[in-house]
């Protein structure tokens, strides 16, 4: 099927074309009418005419017959469309009968690589962390869906000079101990006791640099127990992803190592192309437009003076591999707001450089914290960051409980996969529905609440309808069915519905799925309304079959959305 605004705005370029090639008419959703085209006014203004009589002449050239009940001028020249009944209720019915309901798949697919999550080997996994994946992966679906090529890159953090400290401490513990501690998720304790070895005992210190440099030159024990640690952080985040239900499996790593070997070519090939300076003994590179706060110009260090690498190295080395090794023509980096300007100089430089070509676009896409009721930063009672496997956990003890106090007609052998749904779920949704700059309050109370623009709101909705039809033992209508439209709130609904793909676009382009989220929860309400004022299974005949064909196109609407922001859509609850 066409898109409905698409349509549209295809019929009223022609129409605008006539009086100026290439004009645009403006489209815009309307609160007067059905669509409003704003273009005449702009235009008017470009070649000093009235702007009324220009819009009624574009309304007469306009071949908006069969799509149209009116084209109005109004106000100084505004065009208001209302849309045909008789083609609102075939779009609705080509969306029902096409299994995507209507959203077209990308006409020149972008190989589109997502770089998020990417915790740190032996280091617990913290809010940050939470919303890198749980933005990231519905970034990656929407993408997905859309028809483009998606690579997930998981970036953890796996090699560095901490990595002395912790081997040594390995060491100390013994293998089988530290191969436990980790496998059971206790990452904080095994760095924080590798830590206090390392800052309390000069012997110890002695043997981490010792181990560094036995690391960096490839030593085979070494990196027998490098693997270790690696592979026992990995399995556990992979147990987290699997609580989360993300794309994300061990396959997605690409972790700082992978790079590791790529950075002396990257120090060099810099060189080589004259944009390296020294500074402090450091090997930088100055790209223009950043600054301190005196004004002094920013380097982004590739090199320090003691040879090692700084991240800049890393992360050009990934934009170099990206776009040369993967062919990226995107790159989305889920990362937090306040990595902002690291990451735009490592963009800037990789410009400079020309591995990062003006055909590849390369996104920071920034995010803000995530907040305790109080507004501080989200903490555990002992003030440490917040583990999120207990706060996952937590979510689903909650979700089951508030299940069992509805009551409800669940089956008992469900009840376990539905509050797991629902409790997931409610993380997600408030992590999603919200503008991702912003900071977010924590709130189990409001998160998990069954109303509102929650989780379980809408996972709610969907069941409901689901339930209609396991109550009036009735099948969806077959595909092609026609709604009929005579009420208001079908034919809201029915509208509504059909910017599904509009939506969808709009969130993914803007890496926003705050704007599927806002789409979905207004659907809901749009149906609630609906199902107040139209009888569905009490209704006979014709206006019966179509409002269960709108009941049902909403169920696989608010399915498909939630599961492009991660979300599962139980048929009962
Ligand atoms: N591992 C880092 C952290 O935990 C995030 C890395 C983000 N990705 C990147 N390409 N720099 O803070």
């Amino acid at each position: 099927m066409r898109d409905t605004r698409s349509i549209l705005a295809e019929r009223l370029q022609a129409a605008f074309d006539t009086v100026e090639p290439g004009a645009d008419p403006v489209l815009r959703l309307s609160e007067h009418a059905d669509l409003q085209a704003n273009g005449a006014l702009a235009l008017a203004k470009r070649l000093r005419r009235p702007p009324r009589p220009l819009a009624e002449e574009i309304a007469a050239a306009a071949d908006l017959a069969d799509v149209c009940r009116s084209v109005d001028v109004s106000g100084p020249g505004f065009l208001n469309l209302v849309l045909s009944d008789d083609f609102v209720a075939g779009q609705v019915a080509a969306m029902a009968a096409d299994d995507r309901l209507g959203v077209p798949l990308a006409a020149d697919p972008a190989v589109v690589v997502v770089d998020y999550s990417a915790p740190n080997v032996a280091k617990e996994m913290h809010v940050g962390h939470l919303r890198s994946t749980i933005i990231g992966d519905a970034l990656a679906r929407m993408a997905g869906h859309a028809g483009h090529q998606v690579v997930r890159e998981n970036h953890v953090g796996d090699w560095g000079t901490p990595f002395g400290m912790l081997i040594e401490h390995l060491v100390d513990l013994g293998e089988e101990k530290a191969v436990h501690d980790l496998s059971v998720g206790d990452l904080d304790a095994f760095y924080r006791q590798a830590r206090s070895s390392f800052d309390g005992d000069p012997s110890f210190q002695e043997r981490s640099r010792r181990r560094v440099v036995l690391l960096q030159s490839g030593d085979p024990d070494t990196i027998r127990l490098w693997r270790v640690l690696v592979g026992q952080s990995v399995a556990y985040f992979d147990e987290v992803y699997a609580k989360l239900g993300v794309l994300l499996t061990d396959g997605d790593v690409v972790g700082e190592s992978f790079y590791n070997p790529m950075l002396p070519g990257v120090v060099e090939d810099l060189d080589k192309l004259g944009l390296l300076q020294e500074d402090d003994g450091a090997r930088c590179v100055f790209p223009p437009g950043f600054a301190n706060r005196s004004g002094d110009p920013l380097p982004l260090i590739v090199q320090k003076s003691d040879g090692g690498f700084g991240y800049g190295a890393t992360d050009l080395a990934a934009i170099r591999d990206r776009v040369q090794r993967l062919g990226a023509t995107q790159i989305l980096y889920v990362v937090g707001a306040p990595q902002a300007q690291h990451l735009q100089m490592c963009m800037a430089v990789a410009r400079m450089a020309g591995w990062l070509p003006d055909s590849v676009e390369a996104v920071h896409v920034a995010f803000g914290n995530v907040l305790a009721p109080d507004r501080k930063m989200l903490r555990s009672r002992s003030g440490e960051s917040v583990k999120l496997v207990d706060l996952l956990d937590e979510g689903v003890r909650r979700a089951a409980d508030a299940l069992a106090e509805r009551g409800g007609d669940l089956p008992v052998a469900s009840r376990a996969a539905v509050a797991r749904a629902l409790g997931v779920g409610a993380v997600k949704y408030a992590d999603l529905s919200t503008d991702r700059a912003r900071d977010y309050v924590f709130d189990w109370d409001r998160m998990l609440g069954f109303e509102g623009d929650t989780g379980p709101y809408l996972q709610y909705a969907h069941a409901r309808i689901r339930s209609i039809f396991r109550r009036g033992r009735v099948e969806p209508p077959p595909p092609g069915t026609r709604p009929v439209l005579a009420e208001p709130a079908e034919r809201a609904l029915a509208l509504h519905l059909l910017g599904f793909a509009g939506a969808l676009d709009a969130a993914r382009s803007a890496q926003a799925p705050s704007r599927l989220a806002g789409y979905l929860f207004d659907l809901a309400a749009t149906f609630t309304a609906f199902y107040e004022q139209c009888p569905v299974l009490k209704a006979e005949g014709q206006v019966r079959a179509g409002r269960l064909a709108l009941a049902d196109l909403v169920a696989r609407t608010l399915a498909r959305g939630l599961d492009l922001l991660g979300m599962e859509a139980p048929q009962q609850m």
